[in-house]
C-alpha cells in the first residue's frame, strides 16, 4: 500500500508523536511518503487563480505543489495531520489544501481520488479538535474522498509531548495505533453517497454553463476530457 503523509507543523512535539505511532503500525511492507508543512510548502496561495484559468501547472508555487498532488494521486492511503491552533488546523496546511482547491469537483477532479482512504489526525491541548477536522474533511470530502477516519486527541496534561506522563502516552499511542490496525489490511474504499451527489451536481452545473462557452473554460474542457459530460 502506498501511504503519503502530510504533516501540517515541523515541530517534532505531539503531532510528530502521535503520526509515529500510527505509521509503526504500516511501516513494515508499505511504500510511506512524508511532507512536513510549511517546509514542503512555504508559500501561501496568491490568489493568482492561474490554476483555474489555465492550468495548475503554471502555478508560481508548482515546484512545491505538484510532488505534493502527484503523491497523493499515487497513494492508496492519505494522512493529514495537525496540531489545533486556533480551533482549527494550521496556517500552513490550510495553505496547502487551498492550492488544492482547483481539483475540487467544481473545478477539475480527479477520479483516482473516489478510491483512496483518508485519516485526518489531530491533538489539541483541550478536547475541541472538531474545527480543525472539518477543515481536513471538508476539502478530503470535495476532492473526492469518501472514506474518511478522524482522530482528535485531547493531551489534557500539556503541550510538550515530554510534560505528558508516561500513561497519557501510552493511552494515546494505544489509541492511535487502534485506528492504524484497520488499514493493515489494504481495501479499495468505494465512492460515498455525498461525494457522489456533489459529483452529479457539479456535473450538471458543469455541463449546463459549458453549453454556452465559447472556448471552454480550463475546467469544463477537463469534465469534457474525462468524458463526464457533452457538447
Ligand atoms: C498558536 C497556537 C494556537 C493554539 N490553539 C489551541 C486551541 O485553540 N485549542 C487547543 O486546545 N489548543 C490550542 N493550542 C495548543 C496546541 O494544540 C498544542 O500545542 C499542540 O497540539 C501540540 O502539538 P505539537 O507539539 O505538535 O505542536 C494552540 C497552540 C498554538 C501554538
Amino acid at each position: 500500500m502506498k501511504i503519503t503523509v502530510i504533516t501540517g507543523t515541523e515541530i517534532k512535539g505531539c503531532t510528530y508523536h502521535i503520526k509515529e505511532a500510527f505509521l509503526d503500525v504500516l511501516r513494515e511492507g508499505n511504500d510511506i511518503t512524508e511532507f512536513y508543512l510549511p517546509k514542503d510548502l512555504p508559500h501561501f496561495c496568491c490568489g493568482c487563480k492561474t490554476c483555474f484559468f489555465k492550468s495548475e501547472e503554471l502555478c508560481p508555487h508548482a515546484e512545491y505543489v505538484m510532488p505534493i498532488w502527484h503523491s497523493i494521486l499515487g497513494a492508496d492511503l492519505l494522512v493529514l495531520t495537525s496540531p489545533v491552533y486556533a480551533l482549527r488546523t494550521t496556517a500552513q496546511m490550510k495553505s496547502l489544501l487551498d492550492h488544492l482547491c482547483v481539483h475540487w469537483m467544481v473545478h477539475r477532479p480527479d477520479e483516482r481520488m473516489f478510491s483512496k482512504k483518508a485519516v485526518v489526525l489531530t491533538n489539541a491541548i483541550g478536547v475541541f479538535n472538531g474545527g480543525a477536522h472539518r477543515d481536513l474533511a471538508t476539502s478530503l470530502t470535495w476532492l473526492g474522498i469518501s472514506d474518511i477516519r478522524k482522530l482528535g486527541i485531547g493531551l489534557m496534561e500539556g503541550v510538550n509531548w515530554a510534560q505528558l506522563s508516561q500513561k497519557r502516552r501510552q493511552a494515546i499511542i494505544r489509541k492511535t495505533q487502534r485506528l492504524a490496525e484497520k488499514y493493515k489490511n489494504n481495501y479499495t474504499a468505494r465512492k460515498g453517497i455525498k461525494v457522489g451527489t456533489l459529483f452529479a451536481i457539479t456535473r450538471m452545473m458543469h455541463q449546463g454553463i459549458a453549453r454556452k462557452e465559447d472556448p471552454l473554460s480550463a475546467d469544463n474542457q477537463h469534465w469534457l476530457d474525462k468524458g463526464w459530460i457533452k457538447i
